[in-house]
């Protein structure tokens, strides 16, 4: 396991974005989740090989590209809002160019495109068409290419880093979800589940640690059900633990995190593979969306509420110190009192370190529009999800209350919000820890003795070795 890739070459790339050059500019806003962070770092890559270069000023661009997001309604408002902006900067600049990136672009397809505003729809798996989309488009015609793939990984693209920190990094591993929870837009929007190669991956890791990367996030919808099949000799595969092992053996001072884990498919080999590696993050992230059985069942998401608790207990009993946070949906179809209460008893019993809550938002065309009525009236609905960030919020505050007096290792980020005599990053929890800056600077580690908290942050002192 640990020899595969031995003899691996390691090719050493530029990942910062090249910026202040001659030739065209683009700007890039990004919207959703990380793997649409990252998507947008595959595009400057692209982009950057054809002579643009990024520009953080949106006055400068020749070129706005907007990677979007579907997952709810809202997500959706805030495109069009912005799409009324760009409508109003082309009257004052009118060879502008705007393109719709991502999931948005492949869920309304032309109707994106006929909005005056826009000129390229280009879905998540069109990236490398980005070029030759914009040499289109200038000989005279809008461009559209919404295709989706059952191979594209961009496994062999350096994503270029628009990170401020170059410290943390994003690396996808796999594309797509196969799951069809019935609520969620994402299988459509993304299209079907694949892995990247691993050696791909674990190169990724090597260039980002030798560019002074401390920190790599392994990201991908179900990272549990990542399987990559080697296409010469189909009995060698590589599932998530043996990935995650090979990019935790990177170098013991990169730490590795990932995200997205689904409770149905975790396996207790990662769990026990985290055990084996300090440099593995103490977190997961393992969203429940809801602590009743009935709407576990009504949601598709294959696992029920004892069968949680129980992967609960496993990680806990395995690895004490790591901390556990979820996503939560108040107010899917059908969702009764009693549904609602069940979810606030499984935060309790789990005790969350930290939640993502949403209020349910109906998508088109997904199984829950089809078949279920959204019938949670909207006040009910956000009533629920008060309710849910309030207990949430004294969680988190009780979870850190118990990190007082413990020593936690720290990975610098930047100066804190407040202070430039403070420094912020964080634990191998994910919390964010704030501590005196001292002689220290960005992707340093230091030891931070936790001395007080608020529900979102912890403050310490560093301790010496
Ligand atoms: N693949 C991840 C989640 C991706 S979407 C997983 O399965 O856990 C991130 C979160 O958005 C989901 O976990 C869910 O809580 C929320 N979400 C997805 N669709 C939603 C919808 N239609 N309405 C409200 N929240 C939704
Ligand atoms: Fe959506 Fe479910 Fe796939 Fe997550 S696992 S992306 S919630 S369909
Ligand atoms: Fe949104 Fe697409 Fe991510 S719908 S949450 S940007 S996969």
């Amino acid at each position: 396991m640990r020899n595969i890739f031995e003899n691996m070459q390691t090719k050493y790339n530029s990942v910062r974005p090249v910026t202040g050059v001659a030739g065209p500019k683009v700007f890039i806003e990004t919207y959703g989740c990380q793997m649409n962070v990252n998507d947008s770092e595959v595009v400057l890559s692209v982009l950057q090989q054809h002579g643009w270069s990024l520009t953080e000023e949106i006055s400068e661009a020749d070129l706005i590209f907007i990677n979007t997001c579907s997952i709810r309604d809202n997500a959706e408002q805030r495109i069009w809002g912005r799409l009324d902006v760009f409508k109003q900067m082309r009257k004052r600049r009118p060879s502008l160019i705007v393109g719709i990136l991502g999931c948005m672009a492949e869920r309304l397809k032309e109707e994106l495109l006929s909005h005056t505003a826009v000129d390229i729809v280009a879905g998540p798996d069109s990236y490398r068409d980005l070029p030759m989309l914009l040499r289109e488009f200038g000989a005279g015609s809008k461009q559209i290419n919404v295709l989706l793939s059952h191979e594209e990984t961009y496994a062999d693209i350096s994503p270029v880093r628009m990170d401020k920190n170059g410290v943390s990094a994003f690396i996808s591993i796999m594309r797509g979800c196969n799951n069809m929870c019935t609520y969620c837009v994402v299988p459509y929007v993304r299209g079907a589940e694949r892995s990247r190669e691993p050696e791909s991956i674990v190169r990724e890791a090597k260039e980002l640690f030798a560019n002074g990367y401390r920190e790599v996030t392994l990201l991908g919808q179900n990272v549990d059900s990542y399987h990559w099949v080697n296409p010469d000799n189909p009995t060698h595969t590589v599932n998530f633990a043996q990935l995650l092992e090979l990019v935790a053996l990177v170098n013991p001072l990169l730490r590795v995190r990932f995200s997205t884990s689904h409770p149905k498919d975790m396996e207790e080999s990662v769990i026990y593979t985290m055990a084996m590696y300090p440099n593995i993050c103490r977190h997961i992230h393992l969203p429940v969306q809801s602590g009743s059985n009935a709407m576990l069942s009504k949601m598709n998401r294959k696992y029920t509420r004892e069968e949680y608790l129980s992967k609960v207990a496993k990680i806990k009993e395995v690895i004490p110190e790591c901390s556990i946070t979820t996503d939560i949906i108040a107010g899917f179809c059908g969702e009764s009192e009693q549904d609602h209460q069940d979810t606030l008893s499984i935060m309790r019993m789990v005790g969350y370190d930290m939640a993502f809550m949403f209020q349910y938002s109906e998508r088109p065309n997904t199984k829950a529009a089809r078949h279920f009525p959204d019938d949670v009236p909207d006040e009910i609905k956000s009533a629920r999800l008060n309710e849910i960030i309030e207990l949430q919020q004294e969680l988190s505050l009780a979870q850190n209350q118990k990190d007082l007096g413990k020593v936690f290792e720290v990975l610098v980020e930047g100066y804190s919000k407040k202070s430039k005599e403070e420094l912020q990053g964080r634990s191998s929890q994910n919390k964010v820890c704030v501590f005196p800056a001292g002689n220290h600077k960005v992707g340093d580690y230091v030891k931070v003795r936790i001395t007080s908290c608020t529900s979102a942050t912890l403050k310490g002192v560093e301790v010496e070795d």
